[in-house]
């Protein structure tokens, strides 16, 4: 798949099962997507761009690379989003953090915006747009297109799982746009849920079910 990028990294997948199963606790649902999203980070970010300081070791003055940690905005998706946000800023604290309201409207599974806020000057700032689930695609595709309306340096797209067609909507809409994922489930049910799946992601991190 183009522009896929499956983080298979034991670690990922060791958690990602604890964190499927039905009887898994809000608190440790909560916790191993947060440290799940951490480890996420070092894939998604490899690229970042850096640039060079000068400091002083023991030993001697040397030239050495930083990243700007203000030039990453992660882009949320409420209410899930905040669950992969959090472990993110774990390893670039620096980040800047934009919230993108969409809700599925039940019966079209459509997404409509109630809420937009992000960064300032985002011309200049790599944008990681990240939600639990890419499913129908709807979300994703409408949170893009709206992020490119400030025309941003680069674009990402971080999930925790998807499926064939979640891949597919994103993709069609935005092919410049590279989706993270953990996993790639079979398919999506009647109701827009992945399976097998995790269930609905924001019931779990917030235990709201
Ligand atoms: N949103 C969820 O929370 N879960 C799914 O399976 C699909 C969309």
């Amino acid at each position: 798949m183009d522009d896929v990028v499956l983080i298979d990294h034991p670690l990922v997948q060791h958690k990602l099962t604890l964190l499927r199963r039905k009887d898994t606790s809000t608190n440790d649902f909560r916790r191993l997507l947060n440290e799940i999203s951490t480890l996420m980070a070092y894939e998604v970010l490899h690229d970042i761009p850096m640039h060079p300081i000068t400091i002083e070791t023991p030993l001697e003055t040397m030239t050495a690379n930083v990243i700007d940690g203000k030039k990453v905005v992660f882009a949320s998706i409420l209410r899930a989003g905040t669950g992969i946000v959090d472990g993110m800023l774990t390893v670039v604290p620096g980040a800047r953090v934009g919230h993108i309201g969409l809700y599925r409207d039940p019966k079209t599974l459509i997404a409509v915006e109630y809420y937009f806020k992000m960064p300032g000057d985002l011309a200049e700032r790599d944008v990681v747009v990240v939600d639990p689930m890419l499913a129908t695609g709807h979300s994703a595709v409408a949170a893009v297109e709206r992020i490119k309306e400030y025309s941003p340096r680069s674009i990402k797209f971080v999930c925790l799982l998807t499926c064939p067609q979640g891949i597919e909507a994103l993709h069609s809409a935005h092919p410049d746009v590279p989706i993270f994922t953990a996993a790639v489930d079979r398919e999506l049910d009647e109701n827009g849920y992945i399976v097998p799946g995790i269930g609905d992601a924001g019931d779990r991190i917030f235990g709201t079910t």
